[in-house]
């Protein structure tokens, strides 16, 4: 039984290395780009495919609306709302490749990516974060995140494994970070495994509702990966890809 165990685990930690390796593949190029554009004054925002994965700098998001869609009447309690966002709601300083963009919406869905949330990325003109367009200015590195159930261990596990996975993505294990639950509701998060959150974070918990009628500027920001992706890493994941 503890030799089945150990097998199971070693089973595990082999998945986790070729979903970190696969969505990490194909990202040299892209790394380098970002380097250099780094060096000036601006924003980024970089994905793996399908948007399942991304990082920006100086990223702009006007939460002014928010009370207004969350009290939307009949409708209080959902927590991953679409096609919130306007046009000048959410994007950054930079030249975008709208056309790129456009093409990361295959797997737009609440738990699969960050496609409904992106989607309305704009690349601006001027930058909010000199031209005082901000009310807000967030230095830490921050992470949003979409959660499954956090009254079930199978389904936030899920959770924690994928943001796990991130932080390899990411090359980065600093605990001194805001964790944002992405939440498009005023609804509390049921979380009956919350001292796990110790693990990623210093910091006291936050969520989306905490900044709202706020235009907010990150100056990092991630976007990790989430607890159902097609082919991710979850409680039922193929040992056999089928995408
Ligand atoms: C851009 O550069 C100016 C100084 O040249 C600085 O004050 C400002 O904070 C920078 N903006 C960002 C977003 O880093
Ligand atoms: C991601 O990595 C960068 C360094 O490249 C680091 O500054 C940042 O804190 C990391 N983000 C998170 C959320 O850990």
């Amino acid at each position: 039984m503890v030799g089945l165990w150990v097998l199971a685990g070693i089973i595990a930690f082999l998945i986790v290395e070729k979903f970190v390796r696969t969505v990490k593949g194909g990202g040299h190029q892209q790394r380098k780009r970002k380097r250099k554009r780094r060096e000036k004054n601006g924003s980024s925002l970089i994905c793996s495919s399908n948007a399942r994965y991304c990082k920006a700098k100086n990223f702009y998001l006007d939460l002014r609306r928010f009370d207004e869609f969350a009290t939307r009447q009949g409708d209080t309690y959902r927590s991953f709302r679409e096609n919130i966002f306007e046009p000048g709601e959410v994007g950054g300083h930079c030249r975008l490749d709208k056309p790129l963009l456009r093409e990361q919406g295959g797997h737009k869905s609440p738990l699969q990516s960050w496609y409904a949330e992106l989607e309305e990325y704009n690349g601006f003109d001027s930058d909010p974060f000199e031209t005082g367009g901000c009310d807000l200015i967030i230095d830490k590195p921050s992470v949003f995140i979409k959660l499954d159930a956090g009254i079930n261990l199978y389904h936030h596990y899920c959770d924690f494994f994928n943001l796990y996975a991130s932080q390899h993505i990411n090359g980065s294990f600093d605990d001194d970070i805001n964790i944002i639950f992405w939440d498009t509701s005023y609804s509390i998060y049921r979380d009956l495994f919350i001292e796990t959150w110790s693990a990623f974070t210093s910091n006291p918990l936050m969520k989306l509702a905490d900044f709202a009628g706020k235009r907010v500027c990150f100056k990092d920001l991630m976007f990790p990966l989430l607890a159902r992706m097609r082919g991710g890493l979850y409680y039922n994941t193929y040992i056999v890809s089928v995408i």
